[in-house]
């Protein structure tokens, strides 16, 4: 009796290890590329490939926790923030609140940030 209970627990045990490892193997399949642009619109798609990273990497230390939040781990949110803060103007790239600010001199980068970023946002723009 003994031992059939234990070639049961036995069989339990590999029958829910086996469970658990099939979700994994199924998601590896699925494109992760597609499935995270999935939430995002057209817009935030084109941002996400082009004033996102600059913004991300170069703002991100501060602007992921401070106001404005236009650099934070979401593309959609920070995407949602440029816009509707006015912190870009699509219509007229140079005019963008974040390129004036740099250019004043915002926590001293070079002029050549304020370029950085208007030629993202013209190569956002341009897939629009
Ligand atoms: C070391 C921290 C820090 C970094 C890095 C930083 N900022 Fe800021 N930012 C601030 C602080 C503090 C404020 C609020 C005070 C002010 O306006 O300067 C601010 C405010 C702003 C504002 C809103 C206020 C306004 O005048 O419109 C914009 C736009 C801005 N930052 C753009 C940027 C951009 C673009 C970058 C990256 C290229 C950047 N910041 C990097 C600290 C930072």
């Amino acid at each position: 009796m003994k031992r059939l209970a234990l070639s049961f627990s036995l069989l339990l045990v590999l029958f829910l290890y086996q469970n658990c490892a099939q979700p994994e193997g199924s998601e590896a399949t699925a494109s992760p590329a597609a499935s995270t642009n999935s939430n995002l619109s057209d817009s935030a798609i084109a941002f996400k490939t082009t004033l996102y990273p600059l913004v991300r990497d170069s703002c991100g230390n501060c602007h992921d926790e401070r106001l404005p939040f236009f650099a934070v781990a979401s593309v959609q949110s920070a995407h949602d923030t440029l816009i509707n803060s006015n912190l870009v103007d699509l219509s007229n790239v140079s005019n963008s609140r974040i390129v004036i600010k740099i250019n004043g001199g915002h926590q001293s980068y070079s002029s050549n940030m304020g370029y950085q970023l208007e030629t993202a946002i013209t190569n956002w723009v341009n897939q629009l």
